[in-house]
Parts: structure tokens; sequence; C-alpha cells
């Protein structure tokens, strides 16, 4: 099956040139390309070719997508899409000034959305995720991640991993998912920390990794959360089950994570609102992705991280939204995209190559998606407009039209 993507206004390829990441101010060259168009045979990109020189003939299908904005399909690469319930009263608290972590010892925050998914069953589940799956598809979104987190123990995170693995099987898009046991600890395990972890280390970890129900294993290293030599310990076992790391480190304090996620390679470290500015190099000369969240700082209402600082110091730079229900209840990926413009002054260019190259690369899937280069899948965004800055400057609209994902439309507006 071969089918032309005719005609694009702008082609953003963010071509890396096989080198699959972009580090520092590589960051700014997303390569958009005029008057081209791409050969895409059966799943993957075959060719980018001068818009002259097609001949219509010699296709099975042709896509018009004249007067549009073409980028590789968005790939989404910290979310908490897999939860149950609201948390609009702590919504309405946090207006009224309490703090997230003063919510959270209070025994609320996470654990309340603990207590929703424990009540739900799987089909209420993925009956609640599957319409925010559909609206992320309809952003242009063509790899998702999608944590647990929300069960806390081994019933409820197998349930949540399975409903995450049922949504992978059922959607046309790539689900990533990520098991996150050690996002706080559960209330029945308050004053037995010890007793939690080895849950995880001895019963959940081996299940999900030998079911091959999980392909990251992420953390909470935070004062209300786990030390960095609990998630030391945790990502020590998980490693040797065979699950890639990430973290959630640097949010409010800084006690260690960094360091233990680089001592562990972890494929990202994500948050770094607080982190130090000596410790900024360290994310330069290594192969960690540095995932920045600017919708924690907005909905949180607190310091962004210091973007221009790690892109100055190398860092390989993605965004994400941390679609959640407590910290950052923003499924708009392209309004991430203008808070990380507005409000951690990314260039516009930026904010493009770290929501395709540079997530995929926090997914470890740089090598088939995030770019638009020969050999890769034939994921695309396609924009209704011909000037890609208005992506980022439409603030809030959705201005993505059609979602390609291995050659075949799967959203159309
Ligand atoms: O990424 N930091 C911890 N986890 C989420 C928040 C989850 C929640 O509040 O439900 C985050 O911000
Ligand atoms: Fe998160």
């Amino acid at each position: 099956m071969k089918t032309l993507l005719f005609n694009p206004e702008s082609l953003v390829t963010v071509n890396t040139s096989g080198k699959n990441f972009k580090r520092g101010n590589e960051l700014s060259d997303i390569g958009c390309l005029n008057d081209h168009s791409v050969i895409i045979e059966d799943d993957l990109i075959k060719d980018i070719i001068s818009t002259n020189s097609v001949n219509k003939n010699d296709f099975d299908k042709i896509i018009n997508a004249s007067g549009k904005t073409v980028l590789p399909g968005l790939v989404e690469c910290h979310t908490h899409t897999a939860f149950a319930g609201s948390r609009a009263d702590e919504f309405r608290q946090k207006l009224a000034g309490v703090g997230y972590e003063e919510i959270a010892k209070k025994g609320g925050g996470i654990n309340t959305t603990v207590q929703a998914v424990r009540s739900s069953s799987f089909e209420e589940l993925a009956n609640l995720i599957k319409p925010r799956v559909d609206n992320l598809i309809s952003q242009g979104i063509t790899t998702l991640e999608i944590k647990s987190g929300y069960g806390l123990n081994f019933e409820n995170e197998r349930k949540l991993l399975q409903v995450i693995n049922f949504l992978n099987e059922i959607y046309p898009i790539d689900i990533v998912p990520t098991f996150l046991g050690a996002h706080t600890f559960p209330k029945d395990f308050k004053d037995n920390r010890q007793g939690y972890i080895e849950e995880i280390i001895s019963k959940m970890i081996p299940h999900f990794s030998n079911q091959k129900l999980a392909e990251f294993c992420d953390g909470f290293c935070e004062a209300t959360a786990f030390s960095a030599e609990e998630i030391d310990l945790i990502f020590a076992t998980a490693t040797k089950y065979g699950l890639k790391l990430k973290l959630h480190t640097e949010q409010f304090n800084t006690i260690g994570g960094l360091d233990i996620a680089l001592k562990h390679n972890a494929a990202s470290v994500d948050h770094l609102e607080v982190i130090r500015e000596e410790d900024t190099s360290k994310l330069g000369s290594s192969d960690t992705v540095a995932v920045l969240l600017p919708g924690v700082s907005f909905f949180l209402d607190y310091q962004y991280s210091p973007a221009r600082k790690l892109i100055e110091e190398n860092a390989i730079v993605a965004l994400a939204t941390d679609y959640n229900p407590g910290s950052s209840h923003i499924s708009s990926l392209s309004l991430i995209m203008s808070l990380a413009a507005l409000k951690m002054q990314m260039t516009i260019e930026e904010t493009i190559g770290a929501v395709t190259i540079n997530s995929a690369k926090a997914l470890c899937r740089e090598k088939s998606v995030g770019s638009i280069e020969i050999g890769k899948r034939a994921d695309f965004a396609v924009f209704d407009t011909s000037d890609y800055s208005d992506i980022v400057y439409s603030i809030g609209r959705n201005l993505n039209c059609m979602t390609i994902k291995d050659g075949k439309i799967v959203y159309k507006s």
C-alpha cells in the first residue's frame, strides 16, 4: 500500500540526521520544509520528495494536506490518564490557599484518587479513560504514556496496568504502560513503609514485568512520598526485571532523586521545578531526558523549571502535560507548549522538538517515532494552519485536524 501525504504548506520534519534526539540548542532546529510531500509505504515513511516531482498515479491513496502544517505525530510522554473520581473539592481548597503538599499530608491528594480507583471495576475504569484517549488522539498524539500509580496495592496496580494494556490493544495509537507503584505510600501502609516497599519489590515488579504489563517503572522522590534511598532500592529491582526507569523528582524538594535516577540511567527525570542551579549541568552530560511539566506550575501556581538554563547546559529537554486529577488537570498538549513559551521562555521551535523527538526519547521510542525521517513510522499530526507558530500562539485551541498513525487516518475533524 503506497500513500502520499500531499503538498503541506509546512512540513515540520524535526529532522535529526539520524541522531534521534536534540540536545541543548539543537532543539531550535526543526527542519521545516515547503513544497515537499511524504511517501508512505504501508506503515513507514519511505521518502520525502519535492512536490513538483510527484506523480499521483504512483499511489493507492492520496492524503491532501494542501495549506496545512504537518508535524511528526505528537508524543505525550508523561500522563496519569488512568484515574477515577474527581478532586474538584481539593481544587476549591487550593483556590482558598491550602497547599498541594498540605492536602497530601492530611491524607488527601493522590490517596483520594486511590480510593476512587479501588472502588472502580476494570470496565468502569476503561469507560472513564476512553474519552480521554479519544481527546488526546484528536490533538495529534500518536504515542501516549499512561502511568498506574492510583492502585497502590498488587490487585489495583495490576487492574490499572491491565486497563492501560487493554487500551493499547483497542486503540490504533501506541500506549506505553508505566508502573508507578512508588507514587506515594497508601493509607494502609502509612506506618509501615518497609512493608509497602517489600510489596513493590517482591510482588509487584516481578509479576508486572513477567506478565509484560509494564515497560517502565516510575517513582515519586519527594518529602511526602519516597526517599532517594527507597527509590534506589526499587530501581535496582526494576532494572533486574528489565523495566526501564523514570522518576518524578525535584518537584517541591531536592532530596537526592536526580542523582539516583542518573546513577540508574533512567530514561527521564520529570518535573525539576526546584532543581539546583549547580545540578543542571548533570543533565547536559547525560542521555537522561529532562521532562518539564509547566502545567503543574501553572495549576499549583508556583515556580517553573529552569528550561532556559537546562537548554544552555545542553540537556535533552522534553515537555508533557502530566495530565492528572491533582496537580495538572490539563490534557491539552498545545496549551503546555504555550505555557512553556510564555512562562519558561522556550521558543516555539523548541516546544515543537520537545513534544516530538525528545519526548519520544523519554519513552525510548526515538528510533521509530518523533520525527519525519525515512524509515520511521508514518505518524503525523496535521494542523489547520499554514504557519506552525499558530499551534503555540492559539492558546488553548486545538488546531489539529487530522491524526495519522502508521499511515492510516485515525482522526479527522
Ligand atoms: O506528577 N508528583 C506526583 N504525581 C503527580 C500528581 C498526582 C496527583 O496529585 O494525583 C504529578 O504531579
Ligand atoms: Fe506525574
